[in-house]
C-alpha cells in the first residue's frame, strides 16, 4: 500500500506532496529495496540513449543549493570502454612498474563488465564564494544514488564505484576534466545476471540520538 502511495508521489502534481505522512506504517517502501549489483554482474542489455537519459531525468532531481547545478555525466559505453581498458591498465603500469599482468588485465576489463558506465564528474567552481563546495560535492553525490535508485526502478542492476581511476590526473584528462572537476563516481549500469544477496544494513536506532541541551 505504501508503495502504490509512492507510486502516485511521484507522478502526480505537488498537490500530492502536502498528503499527510504515513509515520505510524512499518510497510516498506521503494528504498527499502536498493542494493547494489556488482558489475562484474552486470551484463547486457544496459540503457540506450532515450533510456539513460530518462535515468539522468531522474538523476538529477537532486537537492540543490542555489541551483548550481554541480555536476555533469560522461558516457563510457561500446567499444570505448575496451579502449579506456587498455588506457588504465598503461596508466597503471606507469604507477606501478612491477604490476602483474594479472593486475594490468583486471585494469583493462574495469569498465567493460557492464554495459554504460556513467562517470558523474562533480563542477566545483572555484569562484563561487556563495555555495561551500562541501555543498556542491554532496549534490553530485546525491546524483550518483538517485541514478542508482533510478536503474533499480528501470528494471536494471547498478553499482557507484570509484577506485583509483576516480582519483588519477591522467584519467580526468582522458575524461575531458577540467582541474576544478572531480569524479563523484563511476555508476556502472546493466542487466542483473544473478541474484544478489541482501547484505546487513545499520540499525538506524543504533544511530540515533536526541539533542540534550
Ligand atoms: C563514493 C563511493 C565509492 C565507492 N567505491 C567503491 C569501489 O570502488 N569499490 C567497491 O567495491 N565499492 C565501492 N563503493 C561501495 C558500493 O557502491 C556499494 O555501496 C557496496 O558494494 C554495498 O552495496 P549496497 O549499495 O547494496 O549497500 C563505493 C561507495 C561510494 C558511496
Amino acid at each position: 500500500m505504501h508503495f502504490l502511495r509512492m507510486t502516485s508521489f511521484c507522478l502526480s502534481d505537488a498537490t500530492s506532496v502536502t498528503a499527510s505522512a504515513n509515520t505510524s506504517s512499518s510497510a516498506p517502501f521503494p528504498l527499502d529495496s536498493r542494493r547494489s549489483v556488482p558489475a562484474r554482474l552486470l551484463g547486457e542489455p544496459g540503457p540506450d540513449e532515450a533510456g539513460l537519459l530518462r535515468l539522468l531525468q531522474s538523476a538529477v532531481r537532486v537537492p540543490d543549493h542555489g541551483k548550481r547545478v554541480p555536476f555533469r555525466f560522461v558516457r563510457i559505453a561500446g567499444p570505448v570502454r575496451e579502449r579506456m581498458g587498455e588506457a588504465l591498465a598503461a596508466i597503471a603500469l606507469r604507477r606501478d612498474p612491477g604490476a602483474s599482468q594479472a593486475v594490468l588485465d583486471k585494469e583493462r576489463q574495469r569498465f567493460c563488465h557492464a554495459p554504460v558506465v556513467v562517470a558523474v564528474v562533480a563542477v566545483l567552481d572555484p569562484l563561487d564564494r556563495q555555495i561551500p563546495e562541501q555543498e556542491r560535492l554532496l549534490s553530485a553525490g546525491c546524483t550518483c544514488f538517485a541514478l542508482l535508485q533510478a536503474a533499480q526502478s528501470m528494471g536494471f542492476g547498478a553499482s557507484w564505484l570509484t577506485g583509483w581511476p576516480a582519483y588519477d590526473p591522467e584519467v580526468h584528462a582522458l575524461l575531458g576534466m577540467s582541474a576544478h572537476e572531480r569524479v563523484a563516481g563511476f555508476v556502472h549500469i546493466g542487466t542483473p545476471t544473478a541474484e544478489v544477496p541482501e547484505r546487513d544494513r545499520p540499525d538506524p536506532r543504533a544511530l540515533l540520538t536526541d539533542l540534550v541541551l
